[in-house]
């Protein structure tokens, strides 16, 4: 399908809860695109602990719903499915039945997502940060399902969450610039555009802050960008007061790489249990939902991420886990998404 957003802003998938159906659904008011994360977003769910599954499905189809509502069928909406996470394939099903506009899918290579949204409305999504993964997955879906990506996200190495490269390359600063992977992709999908008569358009994220940046990876060749952190500092994010404060307070020496339970290396907040892990204190997993597919589970892992991303994104942030960009330091304050599309928008037009 031939994929155009009014306003190229896509707002980056935040789990767990970060980016919900509020946060979502006013995003793509302004022309842009809102990311539902749907990683337990059923948190708050009565029954999460015991049934949590349903909750989370449940939960999805309400969050849908409100963010198709609040955007008044402007811009589109888009899932952000990890392929780390535990059934996958109930999650993308229920968007797509629900009538979702994109599936966004990375923290692994979505090799079968096309099997969901393929002979349907909804567009398919991989996020890549390399040339190579981008490859892999063209060649793959082409093969498999004759189909190639209706766009791709890129992410760099300054973006928040899990990284899609080894710990080395992140602390050792060896990971390739953002602009280097956008030229590898690039070139990558040209034989996929000739072949299916379509443009693939890509999106770059990570370290995107304004729209002075917006215009420097759209001239070279970028359709438009993928940001987040920007985006917790909003009055509509979905995360609570307490999260939102602390990242508008973050300085730049506060933000540190850590290692995973998923087993990635992650860009986060030192604070919280990360704080509390490196002074030597102990948090052994004391129940397991079994969410992620790559987890040592249980006994096993260091501390429960899950939990920890809950308690962040409930405002407990003594033992939350805080995912943030390497940008965070310039977040000086909390604005609507509406102010701050409309500064990135003049700010591109103005720079481009
Ligand atoms: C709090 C937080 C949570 C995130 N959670 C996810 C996630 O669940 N899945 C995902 O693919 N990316 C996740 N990301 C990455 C963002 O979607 C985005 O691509 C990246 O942060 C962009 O860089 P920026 O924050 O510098 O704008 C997360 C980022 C943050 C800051």
């Amino acid at each position: 399908m031939d994929f155009k957003l009014d306003i190229p802003i896509i707002q980056g998938g935040m789990g767990i809860g970060i980016s919900l159906g509020r946060l979502a659904g006013n995003v793509a008011l302004c022309g842009g695109m809102g990311v539902i994360s749907t990683v337990n977003a059923g948190y708050m769910e009565n029954d999460f602990e015991e049934n949590h599954v349903e909750a989370n499905l449940r939960a999805l189809r309400r969050e849908i719903k409100k963010a198709f509502e609040i955007a008044k069928g402007k811009g589109k909406i888009a899932i952000n499915q990890m392929v780390a996470v535990n059934h996958y394939e109930e999650s993308v099903k229920e968007a797509v039945k629900a009538g979702i506009d994109a599936v966004i899918s990375g923290a692994g290579l979505p090799l079968e997502l096309p099997k969901y949204t393929k002979d349907t409305p909804t567009a398919a999504a991989p996020i890549v940060s390399s040339g190579k993964a981008a490859s892999v997955i063209m060649k793959s879906w082409d093969r498999h399902y004759g189909v190639t990506p209706d766009f791709i996200v890129i992410e760099g190495v300054k973006a928040g969450g899990h990284l899609g490269f080894a710990r080395e390359e992140v602390i050792g600063g060896t990971a390739k610039p953002l602009e280097y992977i956008l030229k590898e992709v690039l070139e990558k999908i040209e034989p996929y555009r000739q072949k299916y008569g379509r443009d693939i358009p890509v999106f770059v994220a990570g370290g995107i802050f304004d729209g002075n940046d917006m215009a420097h990876f759209m001239n070279l060749g970028a359709a438009g960008v993928q940001m987040a952190t920007r985006f917790i500092a909003t009055e509509e994010c979905d995360a609570s007061t307490e999260f939102k404060d602390r990242i508008v307070k973050a300085t730049s020496d506060e933000v540190t790489i850590v290692q995973s339970p998923v087993g990635l290396p992650g860009r986060a907040l030192n604070e919280g249990i990360i704080k509390r892990l490196g002074k030597g204190e102990t948090f052994p997993p004391v129940r397991c939902n079994d969410c992620l597919k790559t987890c040592p589970h249980g006994i096993k892992a260091p501390y429960c991420i899950s939990r920890a991303l809950i308690e962040a994104v409930k405002g407990n942030i003594s033992e939350g886990l805080l995912f943030t960009g390497e940008n965070v330091d310039r977040v000086k304050s909390i604005t609507t998404v509406k102010k701050l599309m409309d500064e990135l928008v003049s700010e591109w037009r103005k720079s481009k």
